[in-house]
């Protein structure tokens, strides 16, 4: 009696162990994936997705203005023109709009007015508009 009662268990752990274990595996391979997976824009895994600071079209000089030239020109850091404050302004604007560009571009005085205000990702006609963004607020 005993004898067949154990048969019996280890038949139907045998059972068990056999579509029921290979589930469990299934189970476990899946808790054992990466938390994410990498697309990388222009991949196929990636269409439609949106990545955050894509561009998606010119960005707003007063936008440029407060994410990075504010850090200096809101405050005067190493003596840099204070955004509004003309007695500052006027021997910069007196140097015509063009060299300004230029300045907000390549930066100016080695680097003290860093290459295109660090938004690195500016393109020209944005830092230029930055720059008239920043000249308009000194004009009478
Ligand atoms: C790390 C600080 C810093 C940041 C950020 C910064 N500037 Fe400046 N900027 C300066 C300083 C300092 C000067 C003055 C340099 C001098 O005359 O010695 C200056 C001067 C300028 C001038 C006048 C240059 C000239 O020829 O007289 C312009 C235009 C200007 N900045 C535009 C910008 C714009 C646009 C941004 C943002 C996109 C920006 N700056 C961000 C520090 C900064």
């Amino acid at each position: 009696m005993l004898k067949s009662l154990l048969a019996l268990l280890s038949l139907s752990a045998a059972l068990l162990a056999g579509p029921a274990g290979a589930a469990v595996e299934d189970q476990i391979a899946a808790r054992l994936q990466p938390a994410g997976t990498v697309c990388v824009f222009g991949q196929a895994c990636a269409q439609g997705l949106k990545v955050p600071g894509a561009p998606t079209g010119p960005k707003a000089p007063e936008d440029v203005y407060n994410t990075y030239c504010q850090a200096c020109h809101a405050t005067g850091v190493n003596n840099s023109p204070i955004l509004g404050n003309a007695e500052a302004w006027a021997p910069r604007i007196a140097k015509g709009i063009d060299a300004l560009y230029e300045s907000g571009i390549n930066g100016y005085n080695n680097g003290a007015m860093p290459p295109r205000g660090t938004c690195v990702d500016c393109t020209d006609d944005e830092i230029k508009a930055t720059v008239d963004y920043m000249a308009a607020a000194v004009a009478q």
